[in-house]
């Protein structure tokens, strides 16, 4: 029986994920990887979920494990409304949508707004994972330019000025997979510009928080509230197996989301969302997060210092004040795909970069690097293994 056949027009066109495809290769013990962009582990607060998990049955009885409101769990509403407004945005309990990790936002904002065929504007590069909810929607991807300091908005002027765009999405701090942070002076040109034309801004949002160095930068959000759906997660900063994220969406979006999710899942976990709002309420998190900045300053400070130490002259990388990636680009042509099985063999793994651009001729040479999975040792012996294989092929 050939169930091919069966398969829906715009399933052949969604693709495989190629990282989770890489991640198999690196799943063998021996591998370094710095390909994933996972927590490292011991990032975990189990102590804390241990005593939470009690808090939570307590207090919540059976309630935490009941069908909830699609919306999500009050009081979890409550936790981040408070949670928002320490990062200056301004958001209700009843405004704010929990979800099933950031990704299930990102696909229930896809399902909602995207037509086939309508525009939709992404840095490039720009997170795979978005394209991976957005393209079984079909749309048009509209690439934007980047620099150093991410978007260029005189290009986002641009790309609007040049016909209807349905929605821009971007990841404005620490971005994946480059890493870097769009200064406050092009997010105040950014909330402009989208105001002037009316625009809606997806702001994604998972890396914030990890700052190890310099000052917080306000979110797009807090400068143009009425065109930004601002996107977060508790991924990074708790434990991204509880699949808690949330989003804050202008309301003639709010209610379409609310109305997908119903089809979706119902609703996230309700045990998992009572964790969370616990932890955030409780003032554990405030208390963990400093924790975790201290476990991966020193790991993003041993891959820079490495990379400075061993890579060849005409390669250059981004030097983040936070997040979990470095974005190495090499000189024209230096094809980094070639040299990730050549690395695979020597048992470090890395993603080459091209796989984060919408069309597949660009970024041939450049990488994504992760520091938080290895310790500081491995991270320099992995990057001194990477420069002896660009020596190489060089
Ligand atoms: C930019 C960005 N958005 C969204 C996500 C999805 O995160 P989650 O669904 O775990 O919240 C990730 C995960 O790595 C990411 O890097």
């Amino acid at each position: 029986m050939a169930f091919e056949n069966l398969l829906a027009d715009r399933t052949g066109k969604m693709g495989v994920n190629i990282i989770r495809e890489i991640l198999k290769v690196v799943s063998q013990p021996s591998m370094v990887s710095l390909a994933g962009g996972i927590p490292a582990p011991e990032s975990f607060p189990l102590e804390i979920i241990r005593e939470l998990t009690e808090i939570v049955v307590d207090k919540y009885a059976s309630m935490a494990f009941q069908y909830g409101p699609t919306e999500g769990f009050w009081p979890l509403r409550e936790a981040l409304s408070d949670y928002l407004k320490k990062r200056k945005i301004n958001a209700g309990a009843g405004e704010i949508l929990v979800a099933s990790g950031s990704q299930g936002v990102l696909d229930a904002i896809g399902k909602v707004l995207i037509s086939k065929g309508d525009r939709v504007a992404v840095e490039a590069p720009t997170y795979l994972g978005a394209l991976q909810a957005f393209t079984p929607y079909e749309p048009d991807y509209v690439r934007m330019d980047t620099d150093d300091d991410g978007l260029i908005p005189g290009c986002l002027e641009n790309v609007l000025a040049s016909g209807k765009i349905k929605f821009i999405y971007l990841v404005p701090t620490f971005q994946n997979p480059t890493g870097r942070t769009l200064p406050l002076e092009r997010r105040k040109e950014i909330a402009a510009i989208i105001t002037k034309h009316n625009a809606l801004l997806v702001e994604d949002d998972p890396y914030g928080t990890l700052r190890y160095r310099g000052r917080d930068i306000l979110p797009i959000k807090t400068l143009a509230p009425d065109n930004v759906v601002y996107i977060s997660t508790l991924s990074k900063v708790f434990a991204p197996g509880l699949r808690i994220g949330f989003c804050h969406a202008p309301e003639q979006i709010r209610k379409w989301l609310v109305i997908v999710k119903q089809g979706i899942d119902l609703h996230t976990s309700t045990f998992n969302q009572a964790l969370a709002a616990e932890y955030i309420a409780g003032g554990f998190l405030e208390r963990h997060l400093p924790k975790i900045i201290d476990l991966y300053r020193p790991k993003q400070d041993a891959m820079l210092s490495a990379l400075d130490t061993y890579f060849p002259e005409g390669f250059k990388w981004s030097r983040p004040e936070g997040g979990m990636f470095l974005w190495v680009e090499g000189p024209e042509g230096f094809d980094m795909e070639e040299m990730y099985w050549k690395a695979v063999k020597r048992n470090v793994a890395f993603v080459p970069g091209k796989y984060f651009y919408t069309s597949q001729e660009e970024g041939i040479e450049t990488m994504r690097l992760n520091y938080t999975m290895a310790d500081e040792e491995t991270i320099d012996r992995a990057v001194k293994i990477l420069s002896e294989v660009i020596e190489k092929q060089l």
